[in-house]
């Protein structure tokens, strides 16, 4: 099931902190692949809900496997969905939910929409402090007003698939979030993340795949899973010149910590 070049690695050392098993781009091959991927070096995963019945469908996934965690929240392009706040504040009330996410801003996929979506990043944002969980946020064309909403409430939280420059990296880092790091590093044409890793201090970086989405090299384009990170680990290591195996423990324990593992 697992082709065994996606993750050469023996040791369970990869945790995945940003994945959307829910997706039904794994619906035929959900539960023989879950099953597969501890003995393929993954030790950990959040999975991200982005509307109510996602959501649900990530808490299941958390309840069936040990090493699985759901994360419940509204994705900025799920707001017509209906789903409400007090829908994501009965969810968290599960115990194998870790994070408020995926939430945050998208101006590439809505742009038209944006006083909607900030309101509702807001308000989650409000919603996982009054819970102590960190947020997983997304921000996609929208840096200054994420960066300015993330300065104005401080949540504890990882901004995900980081797609910013150096100087917005270094604001996050200020304000004590942890930055995520996915398969996009692997590719050509990743221009500034390679900088971004660089200056990164290995005690706030995350690890991720962002699956089905976002393969690593040589996958890319694949149907994406957590064991894959061993080939974005591969990449940082390079570009660090840190061991892979360091990269991979640091990152794991960093996720641990944030999500209160
Ligand atoms: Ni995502």
């Amino acid at each position: 099931m697992i082709n065994a070049d996606c993750s050469p690695l023996k040791a369970p050392l990869i945790f995945d902190s940003h994945s959307h098993y829910d997706d039904e781009g794994f619906d035929e091959i959900r539960d023989c692949l879950l099953n597969e991927l501890p003995n393929n070096g993954v030790c950990g995963i959040v999975t991200c809900g982005c509307d109510k019945a996602s959501c649900q469908k990530a808490i299941s996934l958390a309840e069936k496997y040990d090493y699985i965690y759901a994360a419940v929240g509204i994705h900025p392009d799920n707001i017509s969905t209906g789903t409400t706040v007090q829908d994501i504040r009965l969810l968290a009330e599960s115990k194998n939910v870790v994070a408020i996410g995926e939430i945050g801003l998208d101006y590439f996929h809505n742009a038209e929409n944006k006083t909607e979506q900030i309101k509702l990043f807001e308000e989650q944002i409000l919603l996982a402090k009054e819970l102590d969980l960190p947020v997983i946020v997304h921000d996609r064309e929208a840096h200054a007003d994420t960066l300015e909403i993330l300065k104005k409430h401080k949540p504890k939280g990882v901004l995900h698939c980081f797609s910013g420059s150096v100087e917005m990296a270094a604001e996050i880092l200020k304000l004590g979030m942890y930055i995520g790091i996915g398969g996009v590093i692997t590719f050509k044409n990743a221009k500034k993340l390679p900088d971004v890793v660089k200056m990164l201090p290995m005690d706030r970086m995350l690890l991720e795949t962002d699956c089905p989405y976002l393969a690593p090299e040589p996958f890319r384009g694949k149907l994406c899973h957590s064991a894959m990170i061993y080939y974005t680990a591969e990449k940082i290591a390079e570009i660090k010149d840190i061991s892979l195996n360091e990269i991979l423990e640091k990152t794991a324990e960093n996720s641990k910590k944030l999500f209160g593992l």
